[in-house]
């Protein structure tokens, strides 16, 4: 296992660098790989049950919606409830599991509910000795190289990307992810001057709205942070007596409705970051590690050991 941070300030800072390289060796090993054996069993079932914990989860998310893309039903389940709300499973449904560690007791759990139904199961795992990897049908590698920080980071790019090329096939576009870094200057900036704010709130639609569940995730697990992510309209139910001068507004997206929510939060005195532009959404989430990383830094914590948490929740 490669321990050493080369440089960078942690391994989490190493580990979103070493991004782009994740992506394009991804698109290298399935550029060969035969797909046509798990494909079909995706075309052929009726349903596609997902389950996973945390940022895993919010990788079955971004696929659930890729499915929906080609017209194939899906549902999300958080793995730890899977077991105790078992979900409505008809004959030929599939399943898959999402997992950076393959460890994850609860991912576990889950799988062996499906298969006592009888499901064939997909994984998307990171490590190919694991337990899960090993007791699936089919695993799909992530070729994501060893993930130390406890936040993770490369992985869960190299997870979205494997889902998409499984469900939609290689994407056309290249991935700007060294675009991104570069702007770590930037980002840097943005994390010094909202060092002293008490809440961020994640805002966005469709992709972008997972892209905010998993941005608020990356900054409450290293910055002790409330943080929150919704879907934009949801502001309007609820969220909106949170805003204060002491708020910070990430919104995602171009649409009309982000402009209104932009508008809705000045309005309010909270403090408003608006990212848009055409951005692939492990682009957009690089945007938000990096924000994290920076902001834990700031606040002199340890980025890559968070209080009271572990890589593998195994128990
Ligand atoms: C990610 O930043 C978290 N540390 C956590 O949510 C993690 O994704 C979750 O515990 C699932 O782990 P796994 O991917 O190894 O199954």
């Amino acid at each position: 296992m490669c321990k050493i941070k080369n440089g960078f300030s942690s391994f989490m800072e190493k580990e979103i660098n070493e991004i782009p390289e994740v992506i394009s060796r991804v698109k290298q090993e399935y550029k060969t790989k035969d797909m046509s054996e798990v494909r079909a069993i995706i075309q052929a079932a009726p349903f596609v049950h997902i389950a996973a914990c945390g940022t895993a989860y919010h990788v079955g998310l971004m696929m659930s919606r890729y499915l929906e893309e080609i017209g194939k039903r899906s549902k999300v389940y958080i793995a730890s409830e899977v077991a105790t709300s078992p979900p409505l499973i008809t004959q030929d449904d599939i399943s898959v599991v999402i997992t950076q560690s393959g460890e994850t007791g609860d991912t576990l759990n889950a799988l062996e509910h499906f298969k006592k139904q009888g499901l064939k199961t997909i994984a998307i795992c990171n490590v190919d000795e694991s337990t899960i990897a090993r007791s699936v049908d089919f695993n799909l590698s992530t070729f994501a190289g060893p993930e130390i920080s406890i936040a993770s980071t490369k992985a869960y790019c190299a997870q979205v990307l494997v889902a998409e090329i499984l469900v939609k096939g290689m994407p056309d576009a290249d991935c700007r992810a060294i675009e991104v870094i570069s702007k770590s200057p930037e980002i840097k900036k943005k994390a010094k001057r909202f060092k002293n704010i008490k809440r961020i709130l994640f805002l966005g639609k469709g992709e972008d709205y997972v892209t905010s569940l998993e941005s608020a995730l990356k900054v409450k697990e290293i910055t002790y942070l409330h943080c929150e992510g919704f879907a934009t309209g949801e502001l309007w139910h609820g969220p909106l007596s949170l805003l204060d001068s002491k708020t910070l507004c990430i919104v995602y997206g171009d649409c009309k409705k982000s402009i209104d929510t932009v508008a809705e939060v000045i309005v309010r005195n909270a403090n408003i970051w608006h990212v848009s532009g055409d951005y692939h959404p492990i682009e957009k989430i690089i945007h938000a590690q990096l924000f994290a990383l920076y902001l834990s830094q700031e606040k002199g914590l340890d980025t890559d050991k968070p209080r009271n948490l572990v890589k593998s929740v195994v128990g």
